[in-house]
């Protein structure tokens, strides 16, 4: 058994439960591609500046690429002993090539590797996510147009309100989607500037070249200043907060999705593939998928307030509390990315009951606006219009009849300038098509919507 590779200073053996728990292993080995990744682009750049021969240099990356290769296989030991992912492989690397292995840290610690290693992972992890995400807000842009003339009942506060379509409320889905989609690109941004030559907090006094490095490893440029660069999490934090925001829009959506699928609304049908069912029901069929997202959306707003949390009292630089953002932004990751994806491939397969999503619309009054609106242009002031539809709703909820179904004697016992004509702008169809207007319900703005959004989809 070798020794720790930092037992120098140390006269008495690590205590064993002290060995595990403050060993990361278990979860921060996979980011091992980066780690090697970073120790790589590392070498060369030491070499490069005369610090490492060529031929310490090529021992080095041949070797790093022989472990990866053994990961990748699965057939690498890694050991509690050694702590944490930095120190597994570059143990297994001196056993591969000898002394020059011993060389690789010179002018790095595990404080500005780690820092550059979970900034190398997430980039990849939000250009993954943001791949997904635009394959949902595509799948929501082809049910838009299957749907743009579609009509159900638009609602506030649960309540009928005013007819809409279909297509207009899958697009309202896209845009919080591709804000989403923009604050994950923001992030991105921000995060993609490299730790690597800060070391352990101080910088290195060998002759560096951070440039070169960061080149290397497709960061913009190398931080500004070094004991930001190994001790802050805040892009870690920005991303959590960026999926928080996301998963609380998919959860909404649940929440959507789960009532329309139910016999009450029964607007939408889930394909079966998306839904499970009962183990003593036999007729059930549960809309699982939404609601497991729903569930999700809490998981992810607490490793928010765990990762504020953990840096809340951090002096600077570097403190092992830093090495606690791992496991709730590796749940993050993996959770967003999976409820994305299979909200992407659910979406697509989404049938809209019409019929019944036309007879809510039908129920509830919801073309009362648009009657206040017709008396308007006949030149009552909005404030009596909205009184004297009032007054004709409440015969209609005494009746039981929809507006549409009062006849033209009827309506004009409330106003004498109540014409023949009103019937027509008493319809489904005639209240969406008269919000033509950008940002409106009306299928012909939907459509143009719809084109606007391939566009943006297609421009970023
Ligand atoms: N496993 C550690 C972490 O995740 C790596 C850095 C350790 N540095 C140290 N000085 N103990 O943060």
């Amino acid at each position: 058994i070798s020794a720790k590779p930092w037992a120098g200073r140390f006269n008495a053996p690590t205590d064993a439960f002290v060995e595990a728990f403050t060993a990361s292993v278990e979860f921060d080995r996979r980011l091992y591609p980066y780690d090697i990744q970073g120790s790589i682009a590392h070498a060369t750049m030491l070499a490069r500046q005369g610090i490492l021969t060529d031929a310490e240099r090529d021992a080095i990356v041949a070797g790093l690429e022989r472990v990866r290769a053994q990961i990748d296989a699965g057939a690498f030991q890694w050991s509690i002993r050694l702590e944490d992912v930095h120190m597994n492989i570059e143990s297994a690397l001196t056993a591969d090539i000898g002394e020059a292995g011993k060389k690789l840290h010179t002018g790095r610690s595990r404080n500005d590797q780690v820092a550059t290693d979970v900034r190398l992972w997430l980039r990849d992890e939000i250009d993954t996510i943001r791949a997904e995400i635009v394959r949902l807000q595509t799948a929501l842009l082809d049910l838009a147009e299957r749907e743009a003339e579609t009509i159900l009942p638009g609602f506030t506060h649960l309540q009928v309100a005013q007819p809409i379509t279909v297509g207009h409320h899958m697009l309202a889905w896209f845009e919080m989607l591709e804000r989403d989609r923009e604050r994950l690109a923001d992030c991105r941004r921000r995060l993609n500037v490299m730790p690597l030559g800060a070391a352990a907090l101080a910088g290195t006094t060998y002759p560096i070249d951070r440039a070169y490095t960061a080149e290397l490893l497709g960061f913009d440029r190398p931080a500004e200043n070094s004991l930001d660069a190994v001790s802050d999490r805040d892009f870690a934090i920005e991303f959590t907060a960026d999926a928080a925001i996301l998963m609380m829009h998919l959860s909404r959506f649940s929440e959507e999705l789960i009532l329309w699928s139910s016999a009450q609304f029964g607007f939408i049908e889930l394909s079966d593939s998306f839904c499970t069912g009962s183990s003593i029901m036999p007729q059930k069929k549960n809309p699982d998928v939404p609601e497991l997202v729903r569930g999700k959306s809490g998981r992810i707003f607490g490793h928010l307030m765990g990762l504020l949390t953990l840096m809340k009292s951090q002096p600077l630089a570097y403190n092992k509390d830093n090495q606690e953002d791992k496991e709730p932004l590796f749940d993050t990751v993996d959770n967003l990315k999976g409820s994305v994806k299979v909200y992407a491939d659910m979406m697509a397969h989404v049938t809209c009951k019409r019929e019944r999503m036309r007879a809510a619309a039908k129920q509830g009054f919801s073309t009362a606006t648009d009657l206040a609106d017709y008396l308007v242009r006949r030149g009552i002031p909005f404030r009596d219009a909205h009184e004297i539809v009032g007054k004709a709703v409440a015969l209609g909820v005494r009746e039981g009849r929809d507006l549409a179904d009062l006849t033209l004697d009827e309506l004009r016992q409330f106003s004498a300038l109540i014409a023949d004509d009103v019937f027509s702008v008493l319809t489904l169809e005639g209240s969406v098509a008269a919000r033509d207007h950008f940002g409106g319900t009306a299928p012909a703005q939907v459509r143009a919507a719809i084109a606007r959004g391939r566009q943006r989809l297609a421009d970023h």
